[in-house]
């Protein structure tokens, strides 16, 4: 194995801010990649880990290397990887701050990353790093809420042309990154995708897949859907954005069909935690989380709607993260089938620019990735 030096940018204890220094490269377990980063993405929940690590994931070890999106190239394989071989471009969703990798190694703000080989997939030649590093999270949070048997249960995407299964699945957010990704794997196994996003992207996400798009907006927007999904037979909601859950519960309880709700996001938004002095954002924002959470059970108790919370990388726990990193998403990016999407927004080339790029991400952005070259 080669042995090159590393540089991540680490975080050294909760609400503590990004690092750079050297990091260790680990010897790969007989199943594991070793990819020379060129591109990685930065996600909400890297925000919230870092300010609000103490309640979101108390396990995480620490010196910890936050990160999940990354795009490079394999530059050594474990004894038993059969996929990938030095040289090859990939993707691949990184797992170091998930409880069932909980270390450093497989966190994705460093040069050197450990993959596990059913998280990657082959790129093809004309896709670009800064493209790729737009998918790995959003495509495994999508898939979860769409796929795993706990949350909606859709049957799995094929490469081949979509068999129409007549159903449809309402995923509220079409625009972020999950829902661009839902979209076009819900497309792909076969289900109509009504969603919702501001009417500059209604074109960026019919363009996806989505047969018809609703502004989010708009004060009438429930009643719109519900008019308009009367004569669908629902196989449930994807609900991405905060309160997105909430309405999802309105609209699926007025249309008939399965009525389970998987939601991607928390009733209000929690990450615009500030890292320093959280005394006064905690004390006024976690009771009103608290009674969001209750007020949403109640009342999809009432309106007899299931709903789930989705765990992004819960798919690697079973076979899931294979059947969709390793058996389509290659192909499929190879056909065409799946683009990566949205566009990536290129913060920086450097670890060192990590945290103005989550800055950025803070701040705001519409069907836009932010990534950071390496
Ligand atoms: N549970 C998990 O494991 C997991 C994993 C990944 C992400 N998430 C969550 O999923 C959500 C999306 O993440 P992301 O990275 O995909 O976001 P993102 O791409 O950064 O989101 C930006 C988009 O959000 C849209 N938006 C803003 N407010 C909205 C609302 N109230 N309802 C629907 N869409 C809204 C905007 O659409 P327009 O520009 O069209 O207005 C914009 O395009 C976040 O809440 C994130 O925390 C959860």
């Amino acid at each position: 194995m080669p042995n090159p030096s590393n540089q991540a940018a680490w975080i050294n204890g909760k609400g503590q801010p990004l690092v750079v220094a050297a990091a260790p490269i680990l010897q790969l377990g007989a199943h594991e990649i070793l990819v020379r980063n060129r591109a990685i993405a930065v996600n909400p929940f890297d925000g919230v880990v870092q300010t609000l690590g103490s309640m979101v994931t108390p396990w995480v070890a620490y010196p910890a290397i936050l990160g999940s999106d990354v795009a490079g190239e394999v530059v050594a394989v474990g004894a038993s990887v059969t996929c990938f071989k030095p040289g090859d471009r990939v993707l691949g969703l990184a797992l170091g701050i998930d409880r069932l990798a909980n270390r450093a190694a497989e966190g994705a703000f460093q040069q050197y990353v450990i993959l596990r080989q059913d998280a990657a997939t082959a790129l093809p030649d004309r896709i670009s790093f800064e493209q790729a590093a737009v998918l790995p999270l959003a495509v495994a949070t999508a898939a979860c809420g769409l796929f795993l048997d706990d949350q909606l249960a859709l049957q799995t995407p094929s490469i081949g042309q979509p068999v129409p299964t007549g159903k449809t699945v309402l995923i509220w957010g079409g625009s972020t990154s999950v829902g661009s990704c839902a979209i076009q794997l819900a497309a792909a196994a076969g289900y109509e995708v009504v969603t919702t996003a501001s009417p500059k992207n209604f074109e960026y996400v019919k363009g996806l897949g989505a047969s018809q798009v609703f502004d989010y907006n708009d004060a009438q927007v429930v009643p719109a859907m519900v008019k308009y999904l009367g004569a669908h037979e629902m196989v449930g909601a994807l609900a991405i954005g905060a309160g997105s859950g909430t309405l999802c519960i309105d609209i699926l309880s007025q249309c008939k069909g399965r009525r389970i709700v998987a939601m991607a996001s928390a009733p209000l938004p929690i990450d615009d935690a500030p890292l320093t002095r959280q005394f006064v954002w905690k004390l006024t924002h976690l009771p009103r989380l608290a009674a969001s959470f209750l007020g949403l059970a109640i009342r999809a108790r009432f309106r007899a709607v299931a709903t789930r919370s989705i765990w992004g990388t819960a798919l690697m726990r079973g076979t899931l993260g294979k059947t969709i990193f390793n058996d389509f998403l290659g192909p499929a990016l190879a056909s065409g089938r799946i683009v990566p999407a949205p566009q990536p927004l290129v913060a920086g080339h450097s670890l060192e620019a990590i945290p103005h790029a989550m800055a950025l991400l803070r701040r705001g952005v519409s069907a836009r990735k932010v990534v950071v070259l390496l």
